[in-house]
């Protein structure tokens, strides 16, 4: 069981004083009944809490698929830039919200972003193996060459190996296009492969994490709460 006013600002982002206030001033429901006690004990697994009739989620961790636009940052916070977090509508927003994993500001596509630090880290581990698929557009075309030194693992001119690596070409881009699949997170990795074999990096998009897809349907700069089973995908076929 969990005070009212914790339940609801732990999941709707608000302060706790916020909460108290909402709830004194009668706009909160539990189980369509108006509740104006802030330590009413509800049970988040079977109780039904509303602010203003929006039913607020009780799930303990919240899942979001962000198809993250160029120029926001992978950050909670950021004194120049807005941030991943600054561009998610009101009702997905609560406190402790992360982004799981970083993309460049210039980078677009799947991020995943939610209060979870244990999924956050089982997703990110190198040692975990979950593929990470880019669609990179390039200066120049493609070779048989550069496909082979993906598959062997690119050094970095520091020294840092990379582990071996996917290289496809993508049909009908002129050679200019290439799927990347990569299970590590260096900072900016597939840039710099790239740029290693010679080549720069024009655009780049996140489309897949492990078995979860980018939702195509879901315009730059928009998100939406993922399911339990959309994050399980992550993992499906995952042995590690
Ligand atoms: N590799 C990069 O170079 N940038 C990203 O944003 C993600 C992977």
């Amino acid at each position: 069981m969990e005070r009212l006013d914790k339940f609801l600002s732990v999941r709707s982002g608000m302060s706790r004083k916020e909460a108290q206030k909402r709830i004194k001033s009668g706009e909160v429901t539990v189980n369509s009944e108006v509740c104006r006690a802030a330590d009413f004990k509800v049970n988040p697994g079977t109780d039904a809490v509303a602010l203003r009739g929006q039913a607020v989620c009780a799930d303990e961790h919240i899942y979001i698929m962000l198809n993250k636009p160029a120029g926001v940052v992978s950050a909670t916070e950021d004194r120049h830039d807005r941030t991943v977090l600054d561009i998610l509508p009101p009702e997905l927003r609560r406190k402790g919200l992360f982004p799981a994993g970083r993309l460049d500001k210039d980078t677009e596509g799947l991020l995943i972003i939610t209060d979870d630090g244990d999924f956050a880290h089982r997703m990110l581990s190198p040692k975990k193996h979950v593929e990470k698929r880019y669609i990179a557009q390039i200066d120049g075309e493609i070779t048989e060459d550069m496909i082979r030194a993906f598959e062997r693992g690119i050094t970095f001119a520091d020294g840092t190996e990379c582990q071996p690596a996917r290289l496809e070409i993508v049909p009908n881009s002129g050679g200019m296009s290439g799927i990347v699949t990569i299970c590590e997170g260096k900072y900016h990795q597939v840039k710099k492969m790239f740029s290693v074999v010679g080549r720069k990096v024009v655009h780049l998009q996140r489309i897949s994490i492990g078995n979860l897809y980018l939702d195509s349907n879901l315009p730059i700069g928009n998100a939406k709460k993922l399911t339990k089973l959309d994050i399980d995908a992550i993992f499906v076929g995952n042995i590690h």
